[in-house]
């Protein structure tokens, strides 16, 4: 029986990091500040022991685990995280900076639940040094992309992007810099319209 006091059930969201964790931060301020609305930041795991974010996270009173990969294969590494995903009841998962390709075990236990970022207006540019290959390729304009995770590089459907220009003095650091600032924008709307989805599915 479902009444007005019934408590509603926060969404649980999971993040991966392997780095800084500035992307960890922007969502974790966000379902602070309800801009990302009945959710909470189940857990942060990381593949990497000296990540920074790691004590961004834990600042936050945020929990934290390392899951690394200490010469696994991509498969057994993948399915301890995917336990400790499941453990904490995570429904959503969002990669921040995670720099691995996730296996298709991983994918299949989370299918359309996986969200990335990435440094440029995907199909452009996937991979690594994003904003690298934009310079490189003299584009005036690139931005930020969030798009769900298949087994492809970078190359699941896109979900929401931001543009931002690309000026001639530009070097890697300042475009990275200028397309950060929408990232911490655009990935905690996107997380938001995503639950907001899966909450009207259920
Ligand atoms: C961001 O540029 C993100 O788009 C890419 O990796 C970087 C991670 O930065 N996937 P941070 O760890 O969130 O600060």
């Amino acid at each position: 029986m479902s009444s007005d006091l019934e408590a509603v059930r926060r969404a649980r969201v999971g993040i991966l990091i392997s780095g800084r964790g500035s992307n960890m931060v922007a969502l974790a301020d966000a379902v602070r500040e309800e801009r990302i609305p009945n959710a909470e930041i189940a857990i942060v795991i990381s593949d990497k022991t000296n990540a920074a974010g790691l004590n961004k996270a834990k600042e936050r009173g945020i929990e934290t685990l390392v899951i690394e990969r200490r010469g696994r294969k991509r498969e057994e590494h993948d399915r301890e995280i995917v336990a400790a995903l499941k453990g904490k009841d995570v429904d959503l998962v969002c990669l921040a900076g995670y720099m691995r390709m996730l296996s298709r075990e991983f994918i299949e236990a989370y299918r359309d639940r996986i969200l990335n970022i990435h440094p440029s207006l995907l199909p452009a540019f996937p991979g690594l040094e994003a904003q690298r290959q934009a310079l490189e390729h003299g584009v005036k304009t690139s931005g930020c992309t969030v798009h769900f995770v298949d087994e492809t590089l970078d190359g699941g459907p896109v979900i929401a992007q931001c543009t931002v220009p690309v000026h001639q003095t530009d070097t890697v650091e300042s475009l990275s810099a200028r397309i950060l600032v929408e990232e911490h924008k655009l990935y905690p709307e996107t997380v938001s319209f995503v639950l907001r989805q899966i909450a009207n599915k259920e």
